[in-house]
């Protein structure tokens, strides 16, 4: 289908290591924001996810399935390389707290050099997700704690079906 020339395209980057609920709801803000909003899951060979990208990938599509304008794909190289070949003028970013700041003003700052003409737009997630993180979820559940209410229940099963709880002693 022809795409309208003044649509706005959006991509949400990250490793998605798992897809939490905080990630969803940004999912679901940008999907109201922008015309058509990219998931784009990077292709990482330093970092040792606990997901291959294609776990992620389809982990991601089950739970964005309902926004018709939302779409799932992964990428490798500069972000902004990415968006432009996708004509996004968009990079949507979630601050969760001031400590995420930082990074991402380093982030935005260095993307904005490579590509001027793509902006970064930062959202908050509902402050009842502020402080869930994919690496906080690992490490709980990892633990033995229960994450129930901080991932999709799709990526909870999964979960289970990966992680191998440690035994007390
Ligand atoms: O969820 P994350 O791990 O915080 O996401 C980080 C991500 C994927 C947005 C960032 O690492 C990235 O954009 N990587 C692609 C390579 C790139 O463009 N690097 C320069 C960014 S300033």
């Amino acid at each position: 289908m022809p795409r309208n020339p003044h649509s706005v395209v959006a991509i949400y980057p990250g490793s998605f290591d798992p897809i939490t609920n905080g990630h969803l709801d940004l999912i679901q803000r940008g999907s109201r924001l922008f015309d058509r909003l990219i998931v784009g899951v990077l292709r990482n060979e330093v970092k040792k996810p606990l997901f291959s990208v294609e776990e992620r990938t389809e982990m991601l599509r089950e739970v964005v399935q309902v926004y018709p304008n939302v779409e799932v794909d992964s990428f490798e190289g500069l972000l902004v390389d990415y968006a432009a070949t996708h004509a996004a003028k968009v990079l949507l970013r979630g601050i969760r707290a001031i400590s995420d700041y930082e990074y991402e003003l380093q982030m935005a700052l260095m993307n904005r050099r490579l590509r001027p003409d793509i902006e970064t737009v930062f959202m908050m997630a509902n402050e009842a997700y502020s402080f869930i993180s994919s690496r906080l979820v690992k490490e709980v559940f990892g633990l033995g704690g229960t994450i129930t209410g901080l991932v999709p229940p799709s990526v909870e099963d999964r979960m289970h079906r990966r992680m191998i709880k440690p035994v007390s002693t």
